[in-house]
């Protein structure tokens, strides 16, 4: 745990306007307190997102839900009540309290109550909301140490708060309660299934919906080297084959996983809440070894596999041109 001095200065500047990276036990955040709009514009610009895709706002205790959904239905108790503070992430109905910065004018405001102590501590003392989208820059991998804020963004937040390696390791599952029925929007830190089991019933998946998830552009999330997804049986014949095309190749994979001599393994463990994890991270690092290529072998698509197989998805997918 931080010093209490430094916990002071990350609230004070919150309170000033300022912008801080916190740790939460999914990813780093970029945070602002959510009701000044200045600072939530230096987000949006420190990010290099656009200001029309709406931010995450985090709390300290489910109970302040109501000052920043103007419906809580009983299924959003129930899951609050089960996995807050935790990796799930609720879109309902707004109140004006969350403003059009954050929810880039949507009539509906994403909440979250992080479960990391440096986190709770933050908003338990500026007693209000903070809007934090991941801290990394738009579009690239999601920090999960504070070295990686470092490496990404440095001197352009105010105050980088070093809570350790983040526990989950992706982004939190978000679940849509404004409409008639639930959907997952994101899948992420927290498994559908515990979700569906917490609500009695089945919850689609819908990560193409009409609202701007940024996450759900088909590029997020990606490296500088390409990636080329396989199923484990397949991952040999793939690596041989770019070899073949002259590719500096690098596999994202479990230990389990035989490899022609010379092919570096970055170790993503087979278990799903494992390889969540350790994912972004592998990503970096292969990253800085600069191979053309990474063949990323599929973990099962179960629990946290669904979204770390999402994420995979996004970082082999076509991306748009830089500029
Ligand atoms: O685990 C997390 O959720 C991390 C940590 C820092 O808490 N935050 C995070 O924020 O992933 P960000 O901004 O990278 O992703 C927020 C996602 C975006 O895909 C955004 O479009 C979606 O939440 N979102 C925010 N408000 C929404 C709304 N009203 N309706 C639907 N989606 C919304
Ligand atoms: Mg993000």
């Amino acid at each position: 745990m931080l010093t209490s001095d430094i916990l002071t200065q990350a609230v004070e500047t919150l309170r000033r306007g300022g912008v801080i990276a916190l740790p939460t036990e999914t990813v780093y955040g970029l945070a602002a307190n959510c009701e000044d709009e200045l600072a939530v514009r230096r987000v949006f610009a420190i990010k290099g997102r656009p200001a029309t895709h709406p931010l995450i706002i985090h709390i300290a205790r489910a109970e302040e839900l109501p000052s920043w959904a103007r419906q809580v239905p009983e299924d959003a108790w129930r899951l609050a009540k089960a996995f807050w503070p935790g990796p799930l992430t609720l879109v309902l109905p707004r109140t004006p309290r969350a403003t059009d910065a954050v929810t880039g004018g949507q009539d509906t405001v994403a909440i979250r109550v992080p479960n990391h102590p440096v986190a709770l501590a933050v908003l338990d003392a500026l007693g209000g909301g903070v809007a934090a989208p991941s801290a990394n820059r738009f579009g690239k991998v999601s920090p999960t140490t504070a070295e990686h804020v470092r490496a990404d963004l440095g001197d352009a937040v105010d105050l980088i708060l070093d809570g350790g390696a983040c526990t989950v390791g992706v982004e939190s599952t978000i679940v849509d309660l404004s409409g008639q029925e639930p959907a997952v929007l994101r899948p992420g830190g927290l498994a559908v299934e515990e979700i569906e089991r917490v609500l009695g019933r089945r919850v689609p998946v819908r990560t193409s919906a009409t609202v701007r998830v940024s996450g759900s552009l088909a590029s997020h999330y990606a490296p500088r080297a390409g990636v080329v997804l396989s199923e484990p049986s397949d991952v040999v014949s793939r690596v041989k084959t770019l070899q073949a095309q002259g590719q500096s190749v690098g596999v994202l994979g479990p230990p389990s996983l035989a490899l022609p001599p010379g092919v570096p393994r970055y170790d993503v463990p087979e278990d799903p809440a494992g390889a969540a994890r350790v994912l972004y991270t592998r990503l970096r690092e292969a990253d800085e070894r600069g191979h053309d290529v990474l063949v990323a072998c599929l973990p099962r698509a179960e629990g946290l596999g669904i979204a770390v197989r999402d994420r995979l998805a996004r970082a082999a997918a076509p991306r748009p041109p830089e500029g």
